[in-house]
């Protein structure tokens, strides 16, 4: 972590910021941030929402601020001020929302207006910075991170949380990043702000916090026929059990959203999940991987295909037609081997169809995933690691490693799954297919 001497925040000087303040236990760490943000020269406007003043005082953070901490929209005794927020909205050069709750995060991100913070986020012409900070669980929830990716598509700047001790006493992602890292990345935003030619009127200048990836052309998959597979599926073994395994399929149904999104017409082929259909997708249930075969069978002429299920290699021998008892001797079961789905297409594939794997695996991963990129005839394959937190099954994010057909090697980082599903089409519609 950067020392606040580190940072270098002569850009600072003279800057004005707003800081949203919302009802987290790290709203503590804000008093820090208002200071460095003073001693940095800038001018801070703090907003606070009704909750944040469960945690801080709005006299602290006037006092450090030297400023009145703003929180009602309509206050009863500043008679015409109910125009507060476009004048802020106005007159700040950054937006700061540290700490940023699930619940402002949610309301930023779909346009609500009941705070002043939220009020004034609306209204506000410069870039938006969300800092959030939450329980693990909560952080990774696939709303949250849906509501994050949401904000990264209409310009803002999301500031990772940290892993570490939660206030909760749960260990994992949530922590709000300390006051020296938000502030080297104030300093980045308004650097990047002030080398930016200016934006046009009307133009939201929030983009130019967001350095990254050039706008995807919405219509790249326009026309052709995408298949997805996603999730786990189940072999029974008798009525009432099932041979599975741990996958959730979130990694799928985010392909499928992702690919619907760039314009592609989506068949989502998913096994047991109690995931949301995404919009605009047509799904298919399957329970079984030979149900699957045959539902992917069916459509095997598609012009991309993405096999990101978790498909059982075994399956049950013969399926018991009464519930199996107890036994004390124990339980013997016979599988057999399923079909290998993604190898059989690989087989018939015709020219211009781009086949994509997955590879789950716990070592040698590369190794292991070149030689299935070979055998199943595939033009790309995204390695996943099973032992790797962060990664592989499961909601929240991914890191995964692609591999072309040509020898290429893409490293996608560790991010929330809507957010590497959508890298991953963008990488694969712009390479086109690698020649083997
Ligand atoms: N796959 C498939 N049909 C199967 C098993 C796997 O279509 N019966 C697909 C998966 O959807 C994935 C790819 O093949 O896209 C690789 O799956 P994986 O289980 O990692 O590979 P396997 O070939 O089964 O090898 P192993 O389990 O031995 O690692």
């Amino acid at each position: 972590m950067p020392t606040p001497d580190a940072v270098r925040t002569e850009a600072l000087s003279g800057r004005k910021i707003l800081l949203g303040v919302t009802g987290g236990i790290a709203a503590y760490k804000s008093a820090l941030l208002v200071r460095l943000l003073k001693r940095s020269g800038a001018e801070v406007q703090v907003l606070m929402t009704p909750d944040a003043e469960r945690f801080i005082s709005a006299l602290t953070l006037g006092t450090l601020s030297e400023r009145e901490v703003l929180t009602d929209i309509f206050p009863e005794n500043a008679e015409g001020s109910w125009t507060k927020h476009i004048t802020l909205g106005l007159w700040a050069d950054l937006f700061v929302v540290a700490p940023a709750t699930a619940q402002t995060i949610a309301k930023l991100a779909h346009g609500f207006s009941d705070t002043m913070l939220t009020v004034t986020a609306l209204a506000a012409r410069c870039p938006l910075l969300v800092c959030p900070a939450m329980d693990h669980d909560m952080y990774i929830h696939p709303a949250v991170q849906d509501n994050l990716e949401r904000l990264r598509g209409l310009g803002y700047a999301v500031l990772e949380a940290d892993s570490g001790e939660l206030a909760s006493g749960l260990v994992g992602q949530g922590r709000m990043p300390e006051p020296e890292v938000i502030l080297q990345r104030v300093v980045q935003a308004i650097e990047r702000r002030e080398a930016a030619p200016p934006a046009a009127s009307g133009d939201s200048a929030a983009e130019e916090v967001v350095p990254a990836p050039p706008p995807a052309d919405p219509s790249l998959l326009a026309g052709k026929t995408v298949l997805v597979t996603a999730g786990p599926t189940h072999e029974p073994i008798d009525p009432v059990r099932v041979f599975t395994n741990r996958s959730t399929g979130t990694m799928g149904f985010a392909l499928a959203a992702a690919a619907q999104a760039l314009g592609g017409d989506v068949t989502l082929v998913a096994g047991p999940t109690a995931l949301p259909t995404p919009a605009g997708v047509t799904r298919v249930d399957v329970e079984t991987a030979a149900e699957m075969h045959a539902a992917v069978d069916a459509r095997a002429d598609a012009d991309l295909v993405l096999m990101a299920a978790a498909v059982a290699d075994y399956t049950p021998a013969t399926v018991a037609e009464g519930k199996l008892k107890k036994d004390e001797a124990g339980l013997t079961l016979h599988f057999e081997r399923t079909v290998d789905i993604l190898a059989a297409l690989g087989q018939q594939k015709r020219p211009g169809q781009q086949l994509i794997g997955f590879a789950l695996e716990t070592d040698n991963g590369v190794a292991h995933a070149r030689e299935k990129l070979t055998r199943k005839n595939l033009d790309w394959i995204a390695l996943n690691r099973a032992n790797e937190a962060g990664a592989g099954f499961g909601p929240g994010t991914n890191r995964i490693t692609l591999l072309g057909a040509d020898g290429s090697r893409t490293e996608l980082a560790t991010q929330p799954k809507p957010a590497i599903a959508r890298a991953l089409l963008l990488h694969v519609c712009t390479a086109g297919t690698p020649a083997a």
